[in-house]
């Protein structure tokens, strides 16, 4: 098994850089760096992390080493690595890289492999590749595992359905579901992350535009108020009943994909679920139209049935198909349907990604401290850390809070007071 698999290590020192400039923008990963470079709460663990590899992910697994932990990454996504930071991870930290930008399906799951033959005692996933693998071909891994961490909310359907049917074979901390991470990272993040990648490939103007987002949790409801910022006008479609009143009364007209095809000028995906926009859908819009996901897989765009409606194909643009319909009309693809933020853009930006890898960071050393006491479960991130994260990012940025006073503690404590 070679060590490492990076696309070009001559581009180590362009990667370095703008691993240092997340850096300084991500205070609480560095303070849990400093804390961990003495405690070394990772001593003797290896480690095994399917993520995005970003300049934010090089930093958690800095964090990691200086904790003592022996790592080997992956990429969590075809298209979402930096080939920089991947070089530079190699050559400048001396952490077993295996991404490639654009590498295949074959390439990928080799990659992903390469990461399992670590024989993690933890796992760190985006998208819960490599536990669903510990739970498929590679079963006999999990033997001497501790546990794993999950990144996001497809990763965790994925693990809390494994869990439903009594298969789960290790503890897992949902780090997704932390407050200090989908309320900041999935809003914000997202939100801003997924405009940056779709003005990147297409270069369009959003005021005026007509802007689809479908799904409306955490990271569509970032990504509508972001659009709306930039002059959209943003049309929501949903599959839950409260979600779309939520966005109505957000100010956001609700309405089916079916007529919202019609409608838009550009749409995007942020379900976590199956074939969005579909056959019917496609032959409703109009010439034109650009379509991309910022979900996690590329699965939310039907792209097997916008090929059968094709009757040619080119690149518009880099990481823009041009599908030219048997109708006359053209869509355009971005990204093949995968995520967009990561694809075209740089991800979200290291300030949420602080919080996110902060929570990934603690957990780890739960994990380290307590994970073999744990059940077969996915838990919740302990609220303690939830809101220590809280507490170091006020800080950092210098925010101040009040305390409530002894009158104030015993006045929530107590039922005797009225009107
Ligand atoms: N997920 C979304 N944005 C990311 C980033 N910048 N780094 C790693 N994972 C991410």
């Amino acid at each position: 098994m070679s060590k490492f698999d990076v696309k070009n290590s001559s581009l180590a020192p362009a990667g370095k850089k703008r691993i240092l400039w997340a850096e300084r923008q991500m205070p609480v990963l560095g303070s849990i760096l400093e804390d961990f470079k003495k405690k070394k709460p990772l001593r003797k663990l290896r480690i095994s992390a399917c993520l995005h590899v970003t300049t934010e992910t090089a930093n958690l697994m800095r964090t990691l080493q200086a904790g003592g932990a022996d790592i080997v990454l992956c990429a969590s996504n075809p298209l979402s690595t930096q080939d920089d930071v991947a070089a530079s991870l190699v050559k400048d930290f001396g952490i077993r890289t295996f991404a490639k930008k654009g590498e295949n399906s074959k390439t990928y799951y080799r990659h992903i492999f390469a990461a399992l033959e670590h024989h993690p005692h933890i796992t760190m996933d985006d998208g819960a590749d490599l536990v669903s693998q510990l739970h498929g071909k590679k079963k006999a891994l999990v033997n001497g595992m501790i546990g794993g961490t999950e990144e996001t909310t497809t990763g965790v359907i994925r693990l809390r359905s494994l869990e439903k049917k009594g298969l789960l074979r290790i503890p897992i901390f949902a780090v997704n579901d932390a407050d200090t991470k989908h309320l900041f990272d999935n809003r914000y993040g997202t939100g801003q992350s997924t405009i940056d990648g779709i003005l990147r490939a297409t270069n369009v103007l959003l005021s005026g535009s007509t802007f689809v987002v479908a799904g409306y949790g955490w990271c569509g409801r970032g990504l509508a108020s972001r659009a709306r910022g930039m002059g959209s006008h943003v049309i929501v479609t949903e599959t839950d009943p409260l979600r779309a009143l939520e966005a109505s009364m957000d100010g956001f007209e609700v309405m089916s994909m079916k007529e919202a095809a019609r409608k838009g000028d550009i749409f995007v995906t942020v379900t976590g679920n199956l074939n969005v926009i579909r056959r019917e859908h496609f032959l409703a819009m109009k010439d034109g139209a650009i379509v991309a996901n910022s979900g996690h897989f590329n699965a939310e765009v039907d792209i097997p049935a916008l090929k059968r409606l094709t009757k040619a194909r080119r690149v518009a643009r880099p990481y823009v198909e041009e599908f030219a319909l048997r109708s006359g009309r053209r869509i355009f693809l971005v990204a093949e349907g995968r995520l967009v933020n990561l694809s075209t853009a740089e991800g979200h930006p290291a300030s949420v990604m602080d919080m996110s890898f902060a929570n990934q960071a603690l957990c780890a050393e739960v994990l380290a401290q307590s994970g073999r006491m744990l059940e077969k479960r996915v838990y919740k991130v302990p609220a303690k850390i939830d809101a220590e994260v809280a507490k170091r990012k006020l800080q950092a940025m210098k925010i101040t809070i009040d305390n409530l006073t002894p009158e104030q503690k015993h006045y929530l404590s107590s039922w005797e007071l009225g009107t």
